[in-house]
C-alpha cells in the first residue's frame, strides 16, 4: 500500500554532508511549527528550542560536538544551523506519574520532538542530524542555558550536497521487531 508518510520515513536520514547554503527563514519557521505540534505526556511540551544561526556560535556548538576523544561529528562544522532541544521541567502531575511509574516522559517527549523536526525537514529538502554526542557543559555555556537545565539533542540542519545519495535504511527486519500479542513465547 502506498503511504506518503512511509517515502518521508525513508527520505529522513541523518546527513553528515552540509553545502554552504544557509536554510531560508521560511522553512526554518514551517519545521518549527511542526515542532510546535508535537505531542508529549500531558501536553507538559517539556522543552525550548534554541535556534542557532549565528555563525561564531554555530563553530562552537559544531566544535562541542566533537570533544571527547571520540573522532566523530567533524561533519557539524559545515552545518549552517542548529536546533538545540532544552529539556523542561514537565506539569507537577506527568512529573509524580513518571515517578510513580518508572518513567523518564521528558526524555520521551524530547525524543519526539526531535523526529517532528528532522522529518519536517526532510519534507522541505533539508538534511538534519540528531546529535547526542556533545559536551552538554560547554553547549550551556555557549547558549546561556542554565546549569540546572538538560540539553537533550543537538539538531544540525541545512543542504546536503546534490549527490548525497538516500542510503539503505539498515533496521531490524519485521519478524525481528515485531511480536503479535505475547512478547515471549515461554509460559
Ligand atoms: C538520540 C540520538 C543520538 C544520535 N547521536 C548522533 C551523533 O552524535 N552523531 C551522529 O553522527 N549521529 C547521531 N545519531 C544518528 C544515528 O546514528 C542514526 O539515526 C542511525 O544510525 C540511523 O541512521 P539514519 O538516521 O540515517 O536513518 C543519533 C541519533 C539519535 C536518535
Amino acid at each position: 500500500m502506498q503511504s506518503s508518510f512511509l517515502n518521508l520515513a525513508l527520505l529522513r536520514q541523518s546527513c553528515r554532508k552540509y553545502i554552504d547554503s544557509k536554510v531560508e527563514q521560511e522553512k526554518l519557521d514551517v519545521i518549527l511549527e511542526a515542532a510546535r505540534l508535537s505531542p508529549s505526556a500531558s501536553n507538559s511540551q517539556p522543552w525550548t528550542i534554541v535556534v542557532v544561526n549565528d555563525e561564531a556560535k554555530c563553530k562552537m556548538v559544531a566544535e562541542s560536538t566533537i570533544s571527547g576523544g571520540i573522532p566523530i561529528n567533524k561533519f557539524a562544522l559545515q552545518a549552517p544551523m542548529f536546533l538545540v532541544i532544552v529539556v523542561e521541567k514537565a506539569r507537577p502531575i506527568t512529573r509524580l506519574a513518571g515517578w510513580i511509574k518508572g518513567k523518564d516522559f521528558e526524555w520521551t517527549d524530547m525524543g519526539i520532538i526531535a523526529e517532528h523536526i528532522c522529518l519536517q525537514a526532510a519534507e522541505l529538502d533539508l538534511g538534519s542530524c540528531m546529535i547526542g554526542w556533545f559536551d552538554e557543559k560547554r553547549v550551556k555555556q555557549v547558549l546561556n542555558v542554565p546549569s540546572n537545565k538538560r540539553v537533550g539533542l543537538v539538531i544540525a540542519l541545512g543542504y546536503p550536497p546534490d549527490d548525497y545519495h538516500i542510503r539503505k535504511k539498515i533496521r531490524k527486519s519485521t519478524d525481528e521487531l515485531v511480536r503479535y500479542n505475547t512478547y515471549s513465547s515461554i509460559k
